[in-house]
């Protein structure tokens, strides 16, 4: 299992969520971030040193996926959050240990999945 985190510009999430649901990556948590992308438009000085300090607003997506699901999850996000400007993000793919899913009780691949049989329409 992989933890996909991928930083990208808050307006991409809307084509970004919809990349991910035709290819059928369900389960995700989004946050409003704050991020430096290495940008030097703003500078301060410090002791006489240069600080570059320029934040933008960004998003962040986390998406625990099993093995076969980690290729197609990182296209969907590729394709769908470019621009080619400056900016565009980041992803990155880290080792899980486990996964469990709170109402099952099912941990690891059948947790990171959708259970069979789950209501998809039900508040999750
Ligand atoms: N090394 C990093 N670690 C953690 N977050 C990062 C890193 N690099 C970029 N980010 C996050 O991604 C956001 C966008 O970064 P950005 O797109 O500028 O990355 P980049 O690699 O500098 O690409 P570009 O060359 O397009 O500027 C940043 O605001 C920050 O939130
Ligand atoms: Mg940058």
């Amino acid at each position: 299992m992989k933890l996909i985190v991928a930083i990208i510009r808050p307006d991409k999430l809307n084509d970004v969520l919809e990349r991910l649901y035709r290819v059928e990556v369900r389960g995700l948590t989004v946050s409003r971030v704050m991020g430096h992308g290495g940008e030097t438009e703003q500078v301060e000085t410090y002791r006489g040193m240069t600080v570059k300090v320029e934040l933008h607003e960004k998003v962040r997506l986390e998406i625990g996926v099993s093995e076969s699901f980690v290729d197609v999850t990182v296209a969907a996000i590729l394709a769908s959050a470019h621009t080619g400007e400056v900016g565009d993000g980041k992803v990155f793919v880290l080792p899980v240990e486990s996964v469990y899913r709170i109402r099952t009780g099912e941990r690891d691949q059948s947790a990171v999945t959708p259970a069979p049989g789950s209501p998809s329409d039900r508040p999750g």
